[in-house]
């Protein structure tokens, strides 16, 4: 390797990677680890921090001894799974409860009272984020009620999201949070992009817990040597959305991204103005940098590759999730069958954390072909459903990039055309996220002097689907998807 790469952690929601990339965008390699999943409950979703911290550190191991040493390595890049909270121990930097994740629903009943205190409209306000269980605030309050270690910890107790603890971890102890992830948290006034005290106070969590809110490029500190024998510098942390954003080189206001992993994600750049939507979407802060923040106007939905993989383990209707293609194609249509995909409750527009999945339509004729079909077309009914609320908002989608593991599905990307009616574009190399990571750090270890030069040099070649769907066999779906969602 002539020139040094990148090293990005890139910790998802089910799984944990390192990858490292060349300065010209190249990727040379990829360590994955599965993350474990605890459902100890209906709605509840948990993650063995210890195990994330483990199963990271093992994946970068990997790509150091491949980079050929941590002096080989330019800069490391982390992006990662949003929201989830993680409580630790400053003295011992050992978890004090299990870490709850994004898709928890535990504190559904603290979100209801907020809103009918009338808390809704003030928080959207500050925050650009709706009351919802998805974001850190009441998750952390949650952890502070229920869980002994963390109500006793005192001065001692840490809060952070994932990047946050990965930070502690690999550093030896700095306790910081960039702005992309703390906007999710619900504690961050977005256009100060600093902890608000108001906010701290309404939900009841300490701001001595909080890490230090910090630029999206840095230099952030290195790794102790303990880790891969000598330090390598950590120039850039983003949350995986915004990181996917940067990584699609959706760098002017209107460009559009939708990220397909385990839930789907839309962001659209919005600029320096601070979004608050009418039509329930979220602002969120896209990347902060010296003198400069961008902003995104975002539609999260939670269940999206997740569904494929319910469908694998638990329904057992494909034995991959790659088979989901051929047998969507098997059939001509869904043979009626319509599915409600909220395993998570709903997200973005409709934030129905009450709403449970449906699966509708099914006749003696009904095959599995045509119920993994139904799952397949759900997306792109969500979809369409935030292509509304963005176009309500004043930000229609002029074309949509698409990434993650479930874009390589030429069959969903071609229906997200259909449905949307709009041209889709997906880049030849779908892991999009850790490319933004690996652009951010790039930048940040002066390998280039902007993000743009960083995507020109580092982004990858697209491929377009143009939408090709009857317009009656289009609204036909549609008016079977509203009916169903009115029934939820
Ligand atoms: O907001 C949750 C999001 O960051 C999770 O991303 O990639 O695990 O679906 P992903």
């Amino acid at each position: 390797m002539s020139e040094r790469p990148i090293l990005v952690l890139d910790e998802g929601t089910t799984s944990t990677r390192a990858m490292l990339y060349a300065p010209d965008g190249r990727r040379l390699g990829m360590a994955q680890a599965d993350l474990s999943q605890y459902y100890p409950r209906p709605g509840w979703v948990e993650h063995d921090a210890a195990e994330i911290w483990d199963r990271t550190l093992a994946c970068a191991r990997d790509m150091v001894a491949l980079a050929g040493g941590a002096d080989r390595v330019a800069a490391i890049g982390i992006t990662n799974q949003r929201e989830t909270v993680v409580a630790w121990d400053r003295r011992t930097g050992e978890p004090l409860a299990p870490a709850i994740v994004w898709q928890d629903r535990r504190t559904a009943d603290h979100c209801a009272a907020l809103r009918e205190a009338g808390k809704e409209e003030a928080i959207q306000r500050r925050t650009g984020l709706v009351i919802d269980p998805y974001f850190s605030a009441t998750k952390m309050r949650w952890l502070l009620d229920h869980a002994p270690a963390v109500a006793a910890a005192g001065s001692a107790l840490a809060f952070g999201t994932v990047e946050s603890w990965l930070m502690w971890k690999l550093t030896g102890g700095l306790h910081v949070s960039d702005a992309s992830n703390a906007s999710r948290t619900q504690l961050m006034a977005l256009d100060a992009a600093d902890w608000d005290r108001g906010l701290c106070d309404l939900f009841g969590v300490p701001p001595h817990a909080l890490p230090e809110i910090v630029d999206n490029i840095g230099p952030f500190g290195e790794t102790q040597d303990q880790w891969f024998g000598r330090p390598i510098p950590i120039r850039g942390l983003m949350g995986d959305q915004q990181a996917a954003t940067i990584g699609q080189a959706c760098l002017t206001p209107g460009d559009a991204k939708a990220t397909l992993g385990t839930g789907a994600f839309v962001l659209a750049h919005m600029g320096s103005s601070v979004p608050v939507s009418r039509h329930r979407l979220l602002g969120t802060l896209l990347c902060r940098l010296p003198g400069e923040t961008s902003y995104a106007l975002e539609g999260s939905l939670f269940v999206a590759g997740s569904l494929i993989q319910w469908l694998r383990d638990e329904l057992r209707l494909i034995a991959t999730a790659e088979e989901s293609e051929a047998m969507a194609r098997s059939v001509p249509d869904s043979g009626g069958v319509a599915m409600l995909p909220a395993l998570a409750g709903l997200g973005a527009p409709h934030w129905r954390a009450d709403a449970r999945g449906a699966i509708h339509g099914l006749t003696l004729g009904t095959k599995r072909a045509h119920i993994v079909r139904a799952a397949l077309e759900s997306l792109s009914h969500q979809l369409h459903d935030l292509a509304g609320a963005f176009a309500a908002d004043g930000m229609p989608w002029r074309a949509l990039c698409i990434d993650g593991g479930m874009s390589a599905n030429d069959w969903i990307a071609q229906d997200l055309a259909d449905i949307l009616q709009l041209r889709v574009d997906r880049p030849a190399d779908v892991e999009t996220t850790a490319r933004g990571a690996a652009m951010l750090a790039a930048v940040g270890a002066g390998l280039f002097p902007s993000l743009a030069e960083a995507a020109g040099a580092m982004g990858a070649e697209r491929r377009s689907f143009a939408p090709a769907l009857p317009d009656d066999v289009r609204g036909e779906r549609l008016g079977r998807w509203q009916a169903l969602l009115a029934s939820a």
